[in-house]
């Protein structure tokens, strides 16, 4: 029977859940489970994004079936051949012989290297940028080398502005019911999966990653559909600043991942002092035995945390098995910019040291904190001053150091200019809301983050304060009634811009909105992320010069949920997506609001925003970046690009992604 979830009123996930897998790729366990995503979008053409495992082909298949009804499948695009998500391909061409393959050439070329199926005459090329409509959606496809293979590619809807992103923003187990990120306590319960799967499947590729991230911070999306994991419709930027961590190997705490190999426990034990020292000093620490806990775990850790401790017996006179292991496993992901500490037994003669800080020193700007702890079989008395020494190491770069409760030295008294720090008034804990009012038998809106109660007894009282040059606070004045929803943390940066980035003197801010909830004074209000409304009738303005400040009483109220009211602080932490890098050449000026790039020196003079109408002092100036063209080559494999000033690359050079030889480059220019 099928088991499908709506993403959209056309576009259904039909997946699957497999939670007997014990080992994703052979290698990762997945003791929570995994999704195998695969999306069908109705449309004037069908159009399913990839396929799934065989594991679980038969309800994949029983899904598709659902879905299409009547209808046949016109489109299957393929992103990614990796058999987790390519596997029932050829099922599915004998299933649907008149379905057209839209890929690129490299996944042609995997799919018949995996595949004896004649695909001759069923398949569609697309190149970089190319577009595909299929009716109410009009595709455009984007590759993604090296996210995870070198073939893969994504797919962008412009209409509903839903980013397919392959591997990209996936996680490890199984959805349960869920679709959306939104419907679990993603950060708290799945970032650590997240991380997992991240680090230990693309983790490598973080130059790739980033590469795709600048292509995708040009486009506004609403959607983010992975072959793994959750959809993503709202808080997306929480997600995407991880894999910006992430991919560029910066820590994301100061902190300590310890792992050990022990036989015995003496090794064990040094670890274990060392741990208790360190967390007696305020450091973080997360510690792992090496003969228990599988090395993707370990590598997550490496990936998260700032310092990296490695502590081995020597075994074979060399490094324990597992930490051995191990630290292959770390340096072939390529984790860079850590700081490291070893420890190192051996009752005869100590090796481990030196043969991990051989290993670890391939490690991009790695630095060794302290020389090797060495023991000769037990941890003795000097053995607690090396590991209080290597302690105190670790927690000068960690722990912020603290206030002597010495007197202060008095300091002389000198005449300053007073400042008012903008970024001081984001302290307050405002709150943010959509204000409508209603004139002449039309609608407005705006948000506001000003709303507060001014006064209790029978009738309360409210204030709000509206930019004067915004079209609802001229209607307002007319009107003289208003209603405030309040928004809450689930609102969407989309709602933002709707009611906040353009004017109602050009467009009808509620044009499209599928309700039209009134209050009983015939004003609209948001029925959607909002936890309360007030109808207000005001008794009161003030002119502040920019803005006016309306008093007005409270004549209905109500509360419509208890989602948590989004504060100011809230907005620009979570919901307002971070700045978008500027054309790297450019030179401009970026609205510190809404993040508008104006490109040129100067700034006109009383320049307003154009999608928030904020004035100059909101912008802030972004120095250009001269254009130099570096010579080089680049991988037709897997799209590395290697600078290089010669007329060919050495005989012996080796892709560092995908180990292809000089013959598999071509000349180009970055
Ligand atoms: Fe989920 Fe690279 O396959």
């Amino acid at each position: 029977m099928q088991c499908v979830k709506k993403v959209l009123p056309d576009l259904f996930w039909v997946g699957a859940d497999d939670r007997r897998l014990s080992c994703f790729e052979g290698v990762y366990g997945v003791p929570n489970g995994v999704s195998y995503n695969s999306y069908l979008m109705l449309d004037e053409k069908t159009v399913l994004f990839d396929t799934v495992d065989k594991a679980v082909a038969r309800t994949f298949f029983e899904n598709v079936a659902y879905v299409l009804g009547n209808r046949k499948l016109d489109y299957l695009v393929i992103h990614h051949m990796e058999p987790d998500h390519a596997a029932t391909i050829e099922d599915l061409m004998f299933r649907y012989p008149d379905v057209t393959v839209v890929c690129n050439n490299k996944i042609e070329t995997l799919l018949k290297q995996f595949f004896d199926y004649d695909f001759v005459g069923k398949i569609h090329i697309v190149n970089e940028g190319d577009v595909l409509n299929v009716g109410k959606h009009s595709l455009t496809f984007v590759n993604a080398p090296m996210v995870h293979w070198p073939e893969v590619m994504m797919s962008y809807d412009a209409t509903d502005k839903i980013l397919f992103t392959a591997d990209a923003f996936g996680t490890f187990g199984a959805l349960n019911g869920h679709i959306f990120a939104d419907e679990v306590d993603f950060m708290h319960d799945w970032l650590d999966e997240a991380r997992r799967y991240y680090t230990n499947i693309v983790g490598k590729y973080g130059v790739q990653v980033q590469n795709i991230l600048k292509k995708a911070s040009a486009l506004e999306i609403n959607y983010v559909c992975p072959l793994h994991g959750f959809v993503w419709r709202s808080h997306f930027n929480d997600f995407l600043e991880k894999y910006l961590q992430w991919s560029s190997y910066t820590p994301e705490r100061k902190g300590v991942c310890l792992a050990y190999a022990s036989v015995y426990g003496h090794t064990e034990n040094m670890a274990n002092i060392l741990a208790g020292k360190l967390v007696d000093r305020g450091v973080s620490v997360e510690m792992f035995d090496t003969s228990v806990i599988p090395a993707s775990y370990i590598v997550a850790s490496a990936f998260k945390n700032s310092h990296l401790v490695f502590a081995s017996t020597t075994y074979n006179a060399g490094i324990f098995v597992t930490m051995e292991n191990l630290l292959h496993d770390i340096v072939a992901h390529n984790i860079q910019k850590r700081k490291v500490a070893l420890l190192e037994n051996g009752s005869w003669a100590a090796t481990s040291g030196k043969l991990m800080k051989d290993l670890l020193s391939k490690i991009p700007n790695t630095e060794f904190i302290t020389s090797t702890v060495s023991i000769k079989s037990a941890p003795k008395a000097k053995t607690m001053d090396e590991l209080d020494a290597l302690a105190d190491a670790i927690a000068a770069e960690i722990v912020p150091v603290k206030q002597t409760d010495e007197a202060p030295v008095e300091e002389a008294v000198v005449e300053k200019a007073l400042t008012v720090e903008k970024e001081a008034f984001f302290q307050f804990s405002y709150g943010l809301e959509v204000l409508t009012t209603r004139f002449n038998g039309a609608d407005y809106g705006c948000i506001i983050n000003s709303a507060v109660q001014v006064s209790e007894g029978d009738k309360k009282k409210v204030a709000i304060s509206v930019i004067n040059k915004n079209h609802t606070c001229e209607m307002l004045k007319k009107s003289g009634k208003f209603v405030v929803s309040v928004l809450t943390e689930e609102a969407p940066f989309s709602l933002f811009k709707q009611f906040g980035f353009q004017s109602g003197r050009d467009v009808d801010k509620f044009e499209g909105a599928d309700y039209n909830d009134r209050m009983a004074n015939g004003i609209r209000y948001l029925p959607v992320y909002t936890n309360a409304v007030f109808s207000c009738d005001v008794i009161q303005t003030f002119d502040l010069g920019v803005s006016t400040l309306f008093i007005a009483d409270v004549v209905e109220a109500k509360v419509l949920s208890k989602a948590p009211s989004a504060t100011y602080a809230y907005y620009h932490a979570h919901i307002k997506p971070k700045n978008n890098p500027a054309p790297e050449q450019k030179e401009g000026w970026r609205c510190k609001v809404c993040g508008y790039f104006y490109e040129g020196h100067e700034l006109p003079e009383n320049y307003v925003c154009p999608l928030c109408n904020h004035g100059p002092d909101d912008f802030e100036y972004v120095p250009g970046a001269p254009v130099k063209k570096v010579k080089g080559f680049i991988c037709k494999i897997c799209g590395h690009f290697e600078p290089y000033d010669g007329e060919e690359l050495p005989a012996d050079y080796v892709c560092p992604l995908c180990n292809h030889g000089r013959d598999d480059f071509e000349p180009a220019e970055r």
